[in-house]
């Protein structure tokens, strides 16, 4: 037996073995369990385009369905292990690359094959799908991703792919949203050339999630965590899989530039003008840049996750920044702090420098995040959003996701319910500058709950 295997064997039984490092043992784990795990958990995919296909099995085709879901998992879809190679091989000069498939199935359709359910061994989740995507009643019952650098080949994949659902089972499809990656520019400390991913209101967006395969010790924080934190046993095959919550979350760019420029224009009036360049930043945590305000000396690829809010500097992150409420970075390190594994890609045109001029009420002008995360329980996912609306540390509702669950503010509430202290920023009267109504940009179209069944599960279905 290779030696890996054996160290991999053992870290599984003792788990709180000390021998190795967290990225040696990552790496051990991996090398074991790397063909039954779905890509894109441990790895992001990295694709430019995707495409999240939400179906509905046909009630009476449960032995057809079982057929088409292990004949994906034998030959499409994207192992963890099948990822790493890919990437490996990857060269942007020699075309676009490989399709990343993954598969995810709600607890509805655990019942519908009629398994045992991963919703069921953990302690929440009934997996109905919320709102926005139960039209009529339906029940979605699995979602397909889809992920390309050819946006052209993606579109002969989503209808190869959707046609297959629909010939080898009945499955119907519910919904199909389409995703692209946003690119940022800026410059390095050096001067050279900077392009990152970003969201819609611009900013440098996936930069804190954990590191896994290699040491990210940094002087103030450490990005290592063990990959354990994010998966779950599957019932039944002793393999791995994770919880995956998908909310398709619509950004309000207008407001957020109007509330920007709102605030702009107080810290000029309360003689705080030199912060005002960086005002929306103080609501996100970063630049745009995805520079930390806690720490604008760590602005570049190799440091810009290496920050915590302790020293007296960090008193220019308010305490309701967005990543703040999200990550007080309280441990220093990413194996306890951070639960979630953020993989989702924006959805919606690219302004253009006249998108003023663009109707915000017309379908095709919506804008906004395909939100994915990883983890290991839907309890987990809950806890985390529930930090926008509560935290110890933190007063005010996270300004970028807060009341994404609850009763959306209208224009009358929003005052209210958006109050922001910044305790760095003293008012004329020498008391905390407070901002009201920054909040509210982001609207939850619709979210359900799913599990990244081990491709072991998946081709075992008869
Ligand atoms: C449209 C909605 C959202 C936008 C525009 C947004 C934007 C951002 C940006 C710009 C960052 C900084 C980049 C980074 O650290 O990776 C960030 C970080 C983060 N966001 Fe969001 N986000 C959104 C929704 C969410 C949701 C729904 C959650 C979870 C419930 C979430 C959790 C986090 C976490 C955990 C971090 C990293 C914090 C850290 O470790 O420092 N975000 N987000």
């Amino acid at each position: 037996m290779p030696i890996e295997y054996l160290q991999a064997f053992i870290s599984e039984c003792y788990p709180k073995a000390k021998f190795m490092k967290t990225n040696e043992s990552n790496q051990n784990w991996f090398t074991y369990y790397q063909n039954s795990l779905q890509g894109n958990i441990v790895r992001p995919h990295g694709r430019d385009f995707a495409r999240l296909i939400f179906f509905q099995f046909d009630a009476v085709r449960a032995q057809d369905t079982k057929k088409l879901l292990s004949g994906l998992a034998r030959d499409f879809i994207t192992s963890a292990g099948l990822q790493k190679k890919q990437s490996k091989k990857w060269n942007p000069k020699a075309g676009h690359g490989e399709l990343f498939i993954g598969l995810y199935l709600t607890h509805a359709a655990y019942v519908f094959l009629d398994q045992d359910s991963p919703f069921n061994s953990g302690s929440v989740t009934n997996g109905t799908p919320s709102a926005g995507l139960q039209k009529d009643g339906q029940v979605i019952h699995c979602m397909l991703l889809l992920a390309h650098d050819g946006k052209g080949k993606l579109d002969n994949h989503q209808k190869y792919f959707e046609d297959k659902f629909a010939d080898d089972c009945g499955a119907k499809k519910i919904t199909a949203e389409e995703g692209n990656k946003l690119i940022g520019k800026s410059t390095n400390p050096d001067g050279s050339p900077r392009e990152y991913n970003r969201d819609h209101f611009g900013y440098a967006d996936g930069i804190s999630d954990p590191v896994f395969f290699a040491n990210g010790k940094g002087d103030h924080y450490d990005a290592t965590a063990d990959i354990k934190n994010f998966i779950a046993k599957e019932p039944g095959t002793q393999k791995y899989g994770s919880f995956l919550v998908y909310m398709k979350l619509e950004q309000d760019i207008q407001r957020f530039k109007d509330g920007e420029a709102h605030l702009r224009q107080q810290l000029e009036t309360i003689g705080a003008g030199d912060l005002a360049a960086n005002a929306a930043a103080m609501m996100i945590g970063r630049t745009q840049n995805g520079t930390p305000v806690a720490d604008p000396s760590k602005n570049s690829l190799d440091n810009w996750n290496d920050f915590n809010y302790d020293h007296p500097e960090a008193a220019k992150c308010p305490f309701h920044a967005h990543i703040r409420k999200m990550n007080n970075r309280q441990h220093k390190s990413a194996n306890q702090d951070i639960k979630i594994l953020r993989r989702g890609i924006p959805y919606g045109r690219e302004e253009a420098p006249e998108w003023k001029l663009l109707n915000p009420a017309d379908p095709q002008n919506k804008k906004g995040l395909l939100f994915l995360s990883f983890q290991q329980s839907i309890e987990v996912f809950n806890t985390q959003l529930a930090l926008a609306e509560h935290s110890e540390e933190s007063p005010g509702i996270d300004p970028i996701i807060g009341f994404l669950n609850n009763e959306f503010p209208d224009d009358n509430t929003r005052s209210s319910r958006f109050q922001h202290e910044f305790p760095a920023i003293r008012n004329r009267n020498n008391k905390p500058f407070r901002f009201d109504g920054f909040g509210g940009f982001v609207r939850l179209e619709s979210r359900v709950d799913l599990f990244a069944p081990s491709l072991d599960f998946l081709k075992n279905l008869t």
